[in-house]
Order: C-alpha cells, then sequence, then structure tokens
C-alpha cells in the first residue's frame, strides 16, 4: 500500500518507541519522512525549535505529527527548584513545541491547500492522575490544543487530531511502571496486552490519510478497552 506516496511528513521523537514506529509505517506507505534528532532541534528549547521552523519553511510538508514527550517522575510534596524545572521542562516538550511547530508549518501547508497535524497524546489527557500531574497537565493541554487548532486551521484544510495510547511496551512505560503494574494492566484491559506499538501507527497512519478527509477536531483513544471498559482486572 502507497497511501502516503508523494507526501512529506515529519515525525518528531522519532529515534525511537512510539515515533520511531510512526515514522517506519510512513515510509513503508511511500512517504517522505524527516525525523529531527534532538541535536538538530531541542523540543525542551523553544529558541531551537522557532530556529529549526525557519530553516525549513520551504520544506514542503504535508503532515506534522508531534510525538516526543516527556514523563519525569518528580516529587510534587513542595515547591522545589526541582519541582519549577520539571514543570517547564514537561510543559515546553509536550505542549508549548508541538504548538509552535503547529503553527509555524502551517503556513506552508495552507500555501499547498492543506494538511494533517497529529498529536500523540495520553489517556492521561482525559483522565488525571496525582503522581503524574505535570505530565497529565501537559496532555489535557495538548487535547485542548487539538481542538482549538482544528477550528482555527479547518478552514484552510489543516485538520488536526489527537492520539491517545493507552500502555505501550516502549522504555518510557518499563522505566515509570513495575512489573506487577503492567500485568495489572493486562489483565485490567479486555484486549488482554499492553498496546501493540503498531496498532499506534495504524491510527495515525489513518488521521495522516485522505480515508480520514473529513476528521478533525477529535482524539482517538488506542488503549484495548482499558480506560472505558476495562480497568477492573477479571475474576481468577
Ligand atoms: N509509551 C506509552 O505507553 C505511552 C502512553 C501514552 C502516550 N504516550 C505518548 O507517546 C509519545 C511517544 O512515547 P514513547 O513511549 O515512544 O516515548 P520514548 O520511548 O520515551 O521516546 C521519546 C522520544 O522523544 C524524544 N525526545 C524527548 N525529549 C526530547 C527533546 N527535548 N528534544 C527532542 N526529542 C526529545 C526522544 O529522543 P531521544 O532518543 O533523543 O531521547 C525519543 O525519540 C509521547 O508523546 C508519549 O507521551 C506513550
Amino acid at each position: 500500500m502507497e497511501n502516503l506516496k508523494g507526501k512529506t511528513a515529519l515525525v518528531t521523537g522519532a529515534s525511537r518507541g512510539i515515533g520511531g514506529a510512526i515514522a517506519q509505517r510512513f515510509v513503508d506507505e511511500g512517504a517522505n519522512v524527516i525525523m529531527p534528532s534532538r541535536n538538530e532541534m531541542d523540543l525542551a528549547d523553544v529558541a531551537s525549535v522557532a530556529q529549526y521552523v525557519q530553516a525549513h519553511a520551504n520544506v514542503p510538508l504535508d503532515i506534522l505529527v508531534n510525538n516526543a514527550a516527556i514523563n519525569p517522575m518528580t516529587p510534587l510534596d513542595e515547591i522545589t527548584p526541582e519541582l519549577l524545572k520539571a514543570f517547564e521542562e514537561v510543559m515546553t516538550v509536550n505542549l508549548e513545541s508541538p504548538f509552535l511547530l503547529s503553527i509555524g508549518f502551517a503556513p506552508g501547508m495552507i500555501e499547498r491547500g492543506g494538511g494533517s497535524i497529529i498529536n500523540i497524546a495520553s489517556l492521561w489527557g482525559i483522565l488525571g492522575r496525582g503522581n503524574r500531574a505535570l505530565y497529565s497537565m501537559s496532555k489535557h493541554g495538548l487535547i485542548g490544543m487539538t481542538e482549538s487548532l482544528a477550528q482555527l486551521l479547518g478552514p484552510q484544510k489543516i485538520r488536526v487530531n489527537a492520539v491517545s495510547p493507552g500502555f505501550v511496551g516502549t522504555d518510557m512505560t518499563y522505566q515509570n511502571l513495575r512489573p506487577n503494574q503492567i500485568e495489572d494492566i493486562k489483565q485490567g484491559t479486555p484486549l488482554g496486552e499492553l498496546v501493540p506499538v503498531g496498532h499506534i501507527a495504524n491510527a495515525v497512519l489513518w488521521l495522516a490519510s485522505a480515508e480520514s478527509g473529513y476528521i478533525t477536531g477529535q482524539n482517538i483513544v488506542v488503549d484495548g478497552g482499558w480506560s472505558n471498559v476495562g480497568r477492573i482486572a477479571p475474576p481468577k
């Protein structure tokens, strides 16, 4: 299949994990895929993002996937320099940089008649999570940004959507969850396993392709049913 033949896509955080799978899927579908490394564009540094956008203003971008994010485990019990630093870094990488990339590349997309922006959000963008408050706040913001930009850019034929993965077996998940927690998640998921990364790539591919041409402002949850009909492990 060559669903994206002739299209140019930029995927952030494509060095590994979900971003790597999305980029590979796009290549398999015939797209020209740009995967800026952290050295080329540091998403924790808005000056670096602005500079990257300026230097690539002539790239004929059709698809932007804001995938990269961080999810640090920061103590939330008092105001410390560490907390302030983590707040700023999470909001910059997870929310501000996706916003700057979206509005930075939108004019070029408009010139070519439209495009598709896909933001990788999270279950923690629709549900709160106490000990991951910074991450959850940033992802709720990303979904708000998705809806707002969908309204703003729809008239210029840029569609803006989000994909919210459940628990995917990437570095982020294995760093943050203990084996017994991962087992509980599998037990509490109707489809019975962590989300296969290829299924996130499938949803993103669909939102990037013409087949989803009348879909905008949506958040597609890909979690095997955990968030709406799961969570409680079936009796053994
Ligand atoms: N894994 C899950 O279960 C899960 C669940 C829900 C949502 N998500 C979301 O899915 C997306 C991808 O997650 P993942 O699990 O694949 O993450 P990951 O394995 O931790 O990979 C993160 C990616 O982001 C890049 N990155 C981080 N900080 C950066 C910075 N300052 N500048 C440039 N690049 C930076 C990393 O680059 P380096 O290689 O240079 O570090 C890496 O490519 C994220 O938005 C995450 O919130 C994941």
